[in-house]
């Protein structure tokens, strides 16, 4: 049975001798008004109809005695639950939330057990959920993928040929502008095809984060000025496949940004094994990021890395350039 279970079992909240909180308290309470009680009846102490000074006071020292006793004992049954919910307090605040401890005894220990459990399945709920969103959020674009390939792929193929077919029947008047137009359609034809490979990242399954991540700087840089260095630790630990996805896109979408945004004319890619991150860098040497730039890109590249409880950072370099930097707990 599981730790919740045995406290269910119980009841409700009770200490490791079987006695419930509420049941302490009201006996203790009991005990004190019968020891008062059977000290009225039985001793020779009197209270007059009109008390005299000394009975009154007879009486405040009683009622000052009760109270003491009373909360030194609810107190001392108490003060575990008060510490309890300072250590719960604290524990918000770090994140994860951190476990609290568990004590050795007492009403307490059931309690702390019983959070910590439950911290537990609401983790392990909410990363279930962020694999989930990740999951979907893949499906959906090998959907795009398939339809860009097989719905504006195929017509503009069946346009080129349709092209081709006239091109050859034209007179040379016609014959000019139509190869202009089989160019325009071809170039479409081949960003059609770039965004549907962008879209789906066969290379990672098929060859895996090191070839994948090789494969994007060379589609990415081969006809450009930017000379592209990679820094890919051997022996890195084997990922998640969430997270190596994760490490892709997130790479995909910095090195796509540096061939847009930034003018470098190096750009360098770095994936390490730090601690227990795994931990990627494109760092550029170009115009560098505005302060405040925001985009769909540097969110998605947000969302992905918090999805798998990773830290983003996107900031200006010292010398000039943007760095991007991911760390994912592997
Ligand atoms: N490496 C970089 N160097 C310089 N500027 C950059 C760099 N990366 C991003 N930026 C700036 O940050 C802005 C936001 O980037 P983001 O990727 O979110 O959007 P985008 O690339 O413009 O469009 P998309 O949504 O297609 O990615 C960019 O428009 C660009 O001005
Ligand atoms: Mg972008």
């Amino acid at each position: 049975m599981d730790r919740l279970g045995r406290v269910r079992e119980h009841g409700g909240m009770t200490s490791a001798h079987g006695v419930s909180l509420s049941s302490r308290v009201i006996l203790i309470n009991g005990v004190l008004f019968a020891l008062g009680t059977a000290l009225l009846a039985f001793s020779p102490a009197t209270v007059s109809p009109r008390p005299l000074w000394s009975e009154v006071i007879v009486l405040a020292v009683g009622l000052a005695v009760m109270i003491v006793a009373n909360s030194v004992l609810v107190g001392s049954n108490l003060r575990p639950l008060d510490r309890l919910v300072a250590q719960l307090d604290r524990a918000r605040s770090t994140d994860p939330i951190e476990r609290l401890p568990v004590p050795e005894s007492g009403i307490s220990r059931e309690l702390a057990i019983s959070v910590n459990d439950l911290l537990g399945r609401i983790e392990a709920a909410q990363r279930d959920s962020s694999l989930a969103a990740l999951a979907a959020q893949e499906a959906e674009r090998a959907r795009i993928a398939q339809e860009l390939h097989d719905g504006v792929g195929q017509s503009l193929t069946a346009v080129l040929l349709e092209l081709g077919a006239l091109a050859e029947q034209a007179p040379p008047e016609t014959a000019a502008s139509l190869e202009r137009a089989r160019e325009a359609t071809r170039a479409s034809l081949d960003e059609v095809r770039g965004v549907a490979r962008q879209l789906r990242p066969h290379v990672l399954e098929d060859l895996g984060l090191r070839s994948a991540l090789a494969a994007l700087t060379t589609e990415l840089f081969t006809h450009t000025s930017t000379h592209v260095s990679r820094g890919i630790m051997p022996g890195l630990p084997v990922l998640d496949d969430a997270v190596e996805l994760v490490v892709f896109r997130v790479a995909q979408e910095a090195l796509t940004n540096v061939a847009r945004h930034a003018e470098a004319a190096t750009v360098e890619l770095s994936l390490a094994q730090v601690g227990g991150d795994v931990v990627l860098t494109v760092a550029d040497d170009g115009r560098g990021i505005r302060s405040g730039a925001t985009g769909t890109g540097l969110r998605g590249m947000r969302e992905r890395a918090s999805l798998v409880h990773g830290n983003l950072a996107v900031e200006r370099r010292d010398g000039g350039g943007t760095v991007v930097r991911l760390e994912v707990p592997w």
